[in-house]
């Protein structure tokens, strides 16, 4: 794994906007797996300022995000499509036809598990973006997960539930469940990008980068892949 360790979150954010520029440079038509959360948020204005000042254009890209909570839709704003239109896809040239997420409402969760992976399954992705839970989760798959899962309805632990309550007017509005991409859907996609910043993110970046590859940590599974790279900032690296 190739780690970059930058000095705090704006630099962390350019560093991993170099990553993707190469990617979307290289290939105007890429696939690209998308995160929400914090951290990939100044990421994401790269993306857009870059997109603004230098005409990069998403017209033929492709993105697939990694999740959603069930019971949420796009109307709400602690959905994450409508975190992904806010945060980037509303301020880029993209075609929202281009755009994939779960479908947080849809009635037969396990028909859209299906119908993720077989689109997952067509388009493959050449990068994929990671946020890290201070429980060494990516994307919702939490500790346990096993390493061959691909797309499947999760409850939250109560250490997800609590950090996402930020989001939320109270923790009671948190949904308990989600749809989230596997660990074997991840590790598919051709290049990982990992971002972690902050101090409450160093354990389970220890763990990602040093620790035992186990399903005790999803993240470890990425030690496996031949082409992952972490960009965090100083305070997440200290551990390693
Ligand atoms: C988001 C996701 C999560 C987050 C993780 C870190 O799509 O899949 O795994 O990446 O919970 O969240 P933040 O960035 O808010 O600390």
């Amino acid at each position: 794994m190739k780690v970059i360790v930058a000095e705090n979150y704006e630099e962390m954010s350019r560093k991993a906007f170099e990553v993707m520029a190469e990617v979307v440079k290289n290939n105007p038509r890429a696939v690209l797996g998308l995160a929400t959360g914090s951290t990939p948020i100044g990421l994401y204005k790269n993306m857009i300022e870059d997109h603004e000042k230098n005409g990069t254009s998403y017209r033929e890209i492709k993105t697939v995000n990694l999740d959603e909570y069930a019971g949420l839709d796009y109307s709400s704003d602690q959905s994450y499509v409508y975190f992904m239109r806010h945060n980037l896809f509303d301020h880029i040239d993209i075609d929202l036809k281009n755009t994939n997420i779960e479908n947080g409402k849809a009635a037969d969760r396990a028909a859209e598990c299906a119908r993720y992976n077989a689109l997952l399954d067509e388009l493959p992705r050449d990068i994929q973006v990671l946020g890290i839970g201070s429980n060494g989760h990516i994307a919702f798959n939490e500790p346990g997960t096993p390493f061959g899962s691909v797309t499947h309805i999760v409850d939250l632990t109560e250490s997800t539930i609590k950090d996402n309550s930020r989001m939320f007017a109270s923790i009671d509005e948190v949904p308990r469940q989600a749809f989230t991409m596997g660990l074997k859907n991840i590790m598919q996609s051709k290049k990982i990008l990992i971002l972690a910043n902050g101090a409450n993110k160093a354990k389970a970046v220890y763990g990602l980068v040093k620790g035992e590859v186990t399903e005790n940590v999803p993240a470890s599974i990425l030690q496996l892949h031949p082409d992952c790279t972490l960009v965090c900032d100083k305070a997440a690296a200290s551990l390693l």
